[in-house]
Formats: structure tokens, C-alpha cells, sequence
């Protein structure tokens, strides 16, 4: 495995590498560093499915609010290091932050609609920040396929619509969502919780059980879903919910108040941010009441 932390280094290994296998496919596992088990399933798939395979690991100043937790992100290089190793990468890109932004961007990719709700409504600037950087991994990588984990639906369906909106050549590729043995999904972020709080924080896993179910009742409607979820989830002493929320997924919009669910004609996702003390978990569920199409 090479690893490349300027982008001199990166862009003279994939020039070779193109100049000694034009037809390869190129892949790219954009992470912000940290790795489990989620992103070594995502890395292991992106080799079996690409001849070539870069991992990224860059923090991302941009998409991080003032208040948020930017300086706090889990960082552990070494360690990211061995299991990119581990799980095939070709290449590792660890950028620092001067190399990936020399100058304070005066560019800024927007997306807008997809962004206004769940997590981009409670985290302004946050899509703006991926998008950017999404953007600039994907001009200096130039990858056939990017592998981006559905834990993030929002994040995906966001990228999904940059790609279309600007014709960028890449196919992007979800990979489902890992989890641990109890049901909380795999993230970079459940280090913070301490013991009480990783105890507690299975309600979210409960919560997408429980909604998936009552998706399925007679008469069932948004409204009442909604209130049924913050109810589950107010169950938990410890959760603090930012939002609890049912849309139409890819598009993120409302479905019809008075509408039924159980046949719903549009695939639907049941999103949720819940805070236990500083740590913001998200975690989602789609569902296709129709059956699919
Ligand atoms: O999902 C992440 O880890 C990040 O948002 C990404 C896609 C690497 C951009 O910084």
C-alpha cells in the first residue's frame, strides 16, 4: 500500500498506475479517518468490485459547525493506517489541512432542497462543507465508483444529486449500514459514549424496528408515526432528540399529512439525530411500502 499525503505524491501514483492499466476501474472510499468495522466492509467491497482501490482520510474543517466537534474528532493515523492495510487499499490519501486547502476556499459546491431538511436544517453549512470537499476528492481522484455508507442517507442522496446536477463521471455506490451486536450503528463518533449512554443508545435501532412496524397499520400517517417515534425514543432518559423524522427518500420531501403509509407509492425514509450528552448519533431506516418498484 502507498501512502500519499500531498497531492503531488497522489496524482503522480494515480498517473502511473493509469499509465500501466488504462481499463482499470478506480475506486474511492472517502472517510473522515477513525475506521471500523463499517468502513473495512465499504473498503473490502470497493476491492472486489475495482482493480484499484484509494481510501481518503481527511477531517473536514467545512463541514463542521463553530460549536461542533471539528478539534475533538477521533483521529488515529496509525491505526487507520494498518486497517486500510488489512482490508486491500491500494493507495491511502491523508491529506493535511494545508494541502488540501492552501488558501481559505473563496469556491463552495451548494446543493440546495436535499440539504434544507434532517441533518442539513441542524446543521447549517454542514452539506455545503461535504459537497466541497466531496468535489474536490472526485476532481483529484477521478474514481469510477465512490463508496459512501447509507448510515449517512442524507449525505448520499445529497452526493447522488451533486453527481446528476454536474454531470461528474463517477458512479456512486451505498453501502449498507454496519452495526453492532445490539443494533447501534457502527460510527466513528460512539467512542464518546460513555457506558450509560452506549447502554441507552440502542433506542435509535429499537425505534427504526418499531416505526418499520407501524409503517404497515391501517391508517397509519406521517403525523401519527412521528409522534409515536419521539414517544419511543423519549423512553430513553438519556436521548435528547434533534429530529425524528419520515420523508420520501431520495428527494427528502413531506409525504402528504392525511396519507396513508401502508401503500405509500414512494420509498420512504425514517431518519433520527438523537443526542446523548455531547454525542450526536444518527441512524436511518428506508422503506418501500409499495414493495419496491
Ligand atoms: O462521511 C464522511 O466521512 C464525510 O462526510 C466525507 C464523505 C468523507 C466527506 O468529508
Amino acid at each position: 500500500m502507498i501512502v500519499s499525503t500531498t497531492l503531488n505524491e497522489l496524482n503522480q501514483q494515480l498517473k502511473q498506475r493509469r499509465r500501466q492499466f488504462p481499463d482499470e476501474k478506480i475506486g474511492l472510499v472517502p472517510t473522515m479517518g477513525f475506521l471500523h468495522d463499517g468502513h473495512a466492509s465499504m473498503m473490502k467491497r470497493a476491492k472486489e468490485e475495482c482493480g484499484y482501490v484509494v481510501l481518503s482520510v481527511f477531517v473536514n474543517p467545512l463541514q463542521f459547525g463553530p460549536n461542533e466537534d471539528f478539534d475533538r474528532y477521533p483521529r488515529d493515523r496509525e491505526r487507520d493506517t494498518a486497517i486500510a492495510e488489512n482490508n486491500g487499499i491500494d493507495l491511502l490519501f491523508m491529506p493535511s489541512l494545508e494541502e488540501m486547502y492552501p488558501k481559505k476556499p473563496l469556491t463552495k459546491v451548494l446543493i440546495s432542497e436535499v440539504t434544507e431538511r434532517l441533518c442539513g436544517a441542524s446543521r447549517p453549512g454542514h452539506f455545503d462543507g461535504v459537497g466541497t470537499v466531496v468535489s474536490k476528492l472526485f476532481n483529484l481522484i477521478r474514481p469510477d465508483r465512490a463508496y459512501f455508507g447509507m448510515k449517512d442517507a442524507q449525505q448520499v442522496a445529497v452526493v447522488e444529486r451533486m453527481v446528476f446536477d454536474l454531470n461528474i463521471p463517477v458512479e456512486i455506490v451505498r453501502c449498507q449500514t454496519l452495526r453492532e451486536f445490539d443494533g447501534l450503528a457502527m460510527s466513528s463518533r460512539n467512542v464518546f459514549l460513555n457506558e450509560g449512554e452506549r447502554a441507552q443508545a440502542v433506542i435509535l435501532f429499537k425505534a427504526l424496528e418499531q416505526a418499520e412496524g407501524w409503517i404497515t397499520e391501517p391508517g397509519m400517517t406521517a403525523p401519527e408515526l412521528k409522534k409515536r417515534l419521539n414517544a419511543f425514543i423519549g423512553q430513553a432518559p438519556l436521548a435528547e432528540i434533534d429530529y425524528a423524522e419520515l420523508l420520501e427518500y431520495p428527494d427528502l420531501s413531506e409525504p402528504g399529512a392525511d396519507m396513508e403509509l401502508k401503500n405509500y407509492p414512494h420509498a420512504l425514509i425514517i431518519a433520527l439525530a438523537v443526542k446523548f450528552g455531547k454525542t450526536r448519533l444518527i441512524d436511518n431506516r428506508i422503506v418501500e411500502p409499495y414493495g419496491g418498484a
